[in-house]
């Protein structure tokens, strides 16, 4: 990264800097991509991403406690299937960070998982990113918000904007995030849950396989439409190369973004590799009725409203 991402008296980040001795609470939000796109494949398998990354008020929440290992345990809906091993990206984290600080891999981690799961809500990222900043926490690291970005990058694309939060644009494989500010104004979104994730590989896979050529130029519409604070115009221009695969995927999702804009939403796309289908309300009351329209079209597993942006990891 060559530019911080935190100044050193922003209040968002001022953290105690010694060890705690009592449990770590850290809430991390899901993301959401305002506008995706998917350039070419690198030499190392990643593709160049263009992404303007917002993080919505739908939030996963770890809890560090001290420990003589570093062990996992998780609540909430459809964590048994997940691993508690070495390969969690929530373990994986803890032991970045142990290894870059010197410090012993010692912690007892508790996830409660409220973000879906392989939802393209980049829940699984999140945790990693909430690790990060537990870890530091209880262990009295001091790493700067920068140098925990730098693991994170490390661990997967989009972790670092899971540390910082709120809008920002990504670059490179989507590690390279600079926020962007929109002037504390609140957008509101529904989105709908599928019943069944999507592997995010198998997605950009399947771009590939399509061969389609990229539909999302550059976001500069989007960042205009973002300082408008107008919802019609933030509407016209969300976009995401990678609906065309999930759709191809799962073409039923057709019938879920339908139905949304049925039921008058502003705007209606596939969130980041899908499943989850987004959609763009005029505000709450809007976002309220229009869940409860997808609700009983029966279109989807759940229907959750969510507004952004909002802060990324932070200690409660
Ligand atoms: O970085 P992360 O582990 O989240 O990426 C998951 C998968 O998504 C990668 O293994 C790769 O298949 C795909 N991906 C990609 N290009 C990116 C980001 C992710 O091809 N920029």
């Amino acid at each position: 990264m060559t530019e911080p991402l935190f100044s050193d008296d922003d209040e968002e980040f001022d953290r105690p800097r010694l060890a705690a001795h009592g449990p770590v609470r850290v809430r991390v939000p899901a993301k959401i991509n305002l506008h995706l796109h998917v350039g070419p494949t690198r030499p190392d398998g990643f593709h160049e991403l263009t992404t303007v990354y917002h993080a919505i008020g739908l939030y996963d929440e770890i809890t560090a406690r001290r420990g003589d290992t570093l062990t996992l345990t998780m609540e909430g809906e459809g964590t048994g299937h997940l691993s508690l091993g070495e390969d969690n990206l929530v373990i994986r984290a803890a032991r970045a960070l142990a290894a870059e600080t010197g410090h012993d891999p010692h912690a007892r981690l508790h996830l409660k998982k409220q973000i879906p799961i392989a939802a393209g809500l980049a829940g699984g990222s999140a945790d990693a990113a909430a690790a990060l900043v537990a870890c530091d926490q209880l262990w009295g690291t001091g790493l700067s918000r920068d140098d925990l970005a730098g693991i994170a990058a490390t661990l997967g694309s989009d972790i670092p904007f899971l540390v910082l939060g709120g809008t920002a644009l990504g670059t490179g494989r989507g590690e390279l995030v600079s926020p962007i500010l929109t002037g504390g104004h609140a957008w509101h979104w529904v989105l709908a849950v599928a019943e069944e994730g999507l592997s995010t590989p198998t997605v950009y896979r399947t771009f590939d396989e399509l061969g389609a050529q990229s539909e999302a130029g550059p976001p500069d519409g989007l960042l205009a439409a973002l300082r408008q604070k107008d919802p019609d115009v933030l509407a016209a221009h969300l976009a995401n190369d990678l609906q065309a695969a999930a759709l191809h995927l799962r073409p039923e999702l057709r019938g879920v973004l339908d139905a949304g804009l049925d039921a008058g939403a502003l705007a209606a796309l596939v969130s980041g590799s899908g499943p989850t289908c987004v959609f763009l309300a005029e505000d709450a009351r809007h976002a309220a009725l229009l869940a409860a329209d997808l609700e009983a079209s029966d279109c989807c597993r759940a229907v959750r409203t969510a507004v952004g942006p909002v802060p990324g990891a932070r200690v409660l």
